[in-house]
């Protein structure tokens, strides 16, 4: 579904990324690991469009997007999240989620683009399916962490994606939500949209991902089933010094 081939990314003379090739299938979760700077977040700005790559080749189905802008390639079907929070603070979930539907724009989107009280079904819809029913009255500062981050994901659903990005989407929740987000997140894998997910809680990643790429200092290191990955030796010495 997207495709990244030999993907470089040079900038003030640091290789952020060198030749990363890596591809995520319909229905198929990605863990993305690596230390602290390995390049995992701009590896997702790459495939997102917020950067450009310097060299290689970024596609989604057969088409290439190496060079089309962020906006173009949410319409072809691409959403994502970011590391940081990236909710108003100030307006109700509910609120939130119809901004990211409304923002979602009029291309496809079918399902989605509606009004009234169409769309405030719609908003319904995308809270119940991060499992946050009845919740879109209550201001997004007023949510949990974990609510927050389940709020950012319904938002990143409201252009009902092909291609999901995750950039860290259990960042600082605590670890009964950990295991919530990552129901949720493996029931949007099942329905069909191709995820790739970057996250630092492990045991999330192993036991949700079909497969783990590992990055470090911006090379793809290993590539493969979970278990096999975290045998791998290099990966270990990768890690030496954290938590694997
Ligand atoms: N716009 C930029 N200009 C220059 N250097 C950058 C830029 N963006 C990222 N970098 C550098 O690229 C490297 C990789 O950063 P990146 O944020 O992709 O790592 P990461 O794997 O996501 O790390 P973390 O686990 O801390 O989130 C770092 O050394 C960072 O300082
Ligand atoms: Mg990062």
């Amino acid at each position: 579904m997207i495709t990244a081939e030999a993907v470089g990314w040079k900038v003030g003379g640091a290789q952020i990324l060198d030749d990363v090739s890596l591809a995520v299938a319909p229905g198929e979760l990605l863990g993305i690991i690596g230390p602290n700077g390995a390049g995992k977040s701009s590896f997702v700005d790459v495939l997102s469009g917020v950067v450009r790559p310097t060299s290689g080749r970024i596609r989604i189905r057969d088409a290439d997007v190496t060079r089309l802008s962020s906006t173009r390639r949410a319409r072809m079907g691409l959403a994502r999240s970011f590391q940081t929070s990236a909710l108003f603070d100030g307006l109700s979930a509910g609120e939130n989620v119809r901004l990211a539907v409304q923002a979602a724009g009029p291309a496809a989107f079918s399902p989605f683009r509606r009004v009234g009280s169409a769309a405030l079904e719609v908003v319904d819809t995308l809270l119940s399916r991060v499992r946050m029913p009845g919740r879109a009255a209550t201001l997004a500062r007023d949510l949990s962490h974990g609510d927050r981050r389940k709020l950012e994901l319904a938002m990143a659903l409201a252009s009902d994606p092909a291609v999901l990005l995750l950039d860290e989407p259990m960042a600082g929740v605590s670890a009964e939500d950990v295991d919530g987000l990552g129901e949720i997140i493996g029931e949007v894998r099942d329905s069909g949209v191709a995820v790739a997910m970057v996250e630092h809680h492990m045991h999330v990643v192993l036991g949700l991902a079909d497969r783990v790429a590992v990055l470090h200092h911006g090379q793809l290191l290993a590539v493969g089933a979970p278990t096999d990955v975290v045998a791998d030796e290099r990966v270990q010495q990768a890690y030496v010094g954290e938590a694997l």
